[in-house]
């Protein structure tokens, strides 16, 4: 029952913190290799899952304290609403570390401050190794190897804190070490992400729309033999990672001292697949000894005429740009009024245009001006279908720019592809959400025992 009274706070406490987890503390823009989405998923505003600290599904000898194992001091009471938390025996290495019994996907961590004391960890470091051996154990890092000191709200003692890790973490046993507190150390927690994660692709050395596609098998990530592939598989792997484009297959070397095993060839996706791995392949050993030791690689693009709002102050206006030629321009303000920023504003799913911006209102944009002296009529569906000066040729430079502010509310038509959200295409947002609540205990809220 106690439990069961738990799990409804615990949820009701996720609830507050998808709430305030809109306005992130911090974003900042990261290289790392593009990742497919992943396979599980919950309803509270993580990515992920909780990962079993709470259910039990992580047994209690899976946890250990300290730097070295003593069955006699158990950690299991880290779990979150376990009735206790766990606290470090005094002079001993401050690490708790849980094995996950399989290589997951680890998202974040929630961590939990002791109930009713002024006892909480202020700041940790979390380490992570696929064998757990002694000297296996890397800090997580930020893009600068800097090793990251992740912050428990220090506000408020008697909260849950939400942290997710700049990208999931690959790995199979983790662990963490509070660097600062208050009162004593005392910790619950939970892990959040995935466990069945084989067939997840990752686009490698690339700038986030091309690159090496490396897979994920059994806790390896291997790369895909170039024999047989085409555009069709690329199709498929640009979809796999949500880009909404159009796959153009590729191949490369793999780099000098580079290592990656085969793991799948003579890939034949028919184009209906969701996974690359849902796609026919040679299945054996023999697919492994890929002959020209090339691997496949992709270039997701935006389709034709494809059209994105950027440099706005929210997804609803922004410089308009259209991709054309391979490349993406902008378009000139000449005759631009609303009539013509109403057609762009429906061609992004938006009900109209509250407004035509000239001069670059939302700054110039780069690369070339691809249409000019737009003269809609109302009735378009596609900016495209609009007259313009194309015969002339365009004199305009980018100080000429045409923007549009939308009207907020019913999206009348489906967006029309994930690059028109007015995201710049080539950069992801790494959040670390660091958020609080108060506990506001219903009538049937049983304080835990401690
Ligand atoms: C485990 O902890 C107990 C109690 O602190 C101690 O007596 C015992 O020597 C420890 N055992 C090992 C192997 O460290
Ligand atoms: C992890 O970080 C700590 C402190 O930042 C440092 O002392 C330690 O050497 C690092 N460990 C590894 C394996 O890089
Ligand atoms: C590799 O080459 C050998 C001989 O040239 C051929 O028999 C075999 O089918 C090739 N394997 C693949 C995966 O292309
Ligand atoms: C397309 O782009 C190339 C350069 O990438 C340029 O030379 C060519 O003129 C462009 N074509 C059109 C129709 O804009
Ligand atoms: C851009 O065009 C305007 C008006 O046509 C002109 O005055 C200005 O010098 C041009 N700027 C550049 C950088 O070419």
């Amino acid at each position: 029952m106690a439990s069961l009274v738990s799990l409804k706070v615990f949820i009701i406490a996720l609830l507050e913190v998808i709430s305030s987890s809109a306005q992130p503390l911090e974003a900042r823009t990261v290289q790392r290799p593009l990742l497919s989405e992943l396979p599980c998923s919950s309803d509270f505003g993580f990515s992920g899952e909780l990962l079993g600290l709470m259910s039990g599904a992580i047994p209690d000898s899976d946890i250990t304290a300290s730097s070295s194992w003593n069955a006699s001091y158990s950690a299991s009471s880290v779990r979150i609403f376990s009735g206790s938390s766990w606290s470090p025996r005094v002079n001993e290495n401050q690490w708790i570390q849980v094995d996950l019994g399989v290589f997951a996907a680890i998202t974040g961590v929630i961590i939990y401050s002791d109930f009713g004391e002024v006892n909480y960890i202020k700041t940790f470091t979390v380490q992570h190794s696929t064998s757990g051996a002694a000297n296996e154990w890397q800090n997580l890092t930020d893009e600068v190897g800097q090793t990251i000191q992740f912050e428990v709200s220090s506000e408020f003692w008697n909260g849950m804190t939400v942290i997710s890790f700049p990208d999931a973490l690959f790995t199979r046993f983790i662990r963490l070490s509070p660097t600062a507190w208050v009162g004593h150390i005392r910790l619950n927690m939970e892990f959040t992400g995935c466990r069945d994660i084989d067939g997840m692709l990752r686009l490698v050395g690339g700038d986030g729309h091309s690159g090496r596609v490396e897979v994920l098998k059994g806790g390896i990530w291997g790369v895909i033999c170039d024999n047989g592939w085409d555009d069709q598989d690329a199709d498929v792997v640009c979809q796999q990672f949500g880009l909404n484009e159009m796959g153009e297959a590729t191949s490369l070397p793999l780099g000098e001292g580079e290592e990656a095993p085969f793991l799948m060839s003579r890939v034949t996706c028919r184009g209906t697949e969701t996974r690359l791995v849902d796609c026919p392949l040679v299945c054996g050993s023999e697919s492994l000894q890929c002959n020209s030791s090339r691997a496949a690689g992709v270039s997701c693009k935006p389709p034709r005429d494809v059209i994105r709002l950027v440099g706005g102050s929210s997804p609803t206006n922004g410089r308009v740009e259209i991709y054309q030629n391979n490349t993406w321009g902008t378009l000139c303000d000449t005759y631009w009024d609303v009539t013509d920023a109403d057609i762009v504003c429906r061609q992004l799913g938006f009900s109209g245009a509250e407004e035509a911006k000239s001069g670059a209102h939302f700054g110039q944009g780069v690369g070339p001006v691809h249409m000019d002296g737009l003269a809609c009529d109302g009735s378009e569906s596609r900016i495209t279908d609009c007259p313009s000066l194309c015969w002339e040729g365009t004199r305009c430079n980018h100080t000429q720019d045409a923007g549009v502010v939308c009207r907020e509310g019913a999206t009348l038509q489906k967006k029309e592809s994930a690059t028109g959200s007015g995201l710049p295409p080539h950069e992801f947002s790494v959040v670390t959400i660091d958020d609080y609540f108060f506990f506001s205990p219903s009538s049937d809220w049983i304080p835990p025992e401690f």
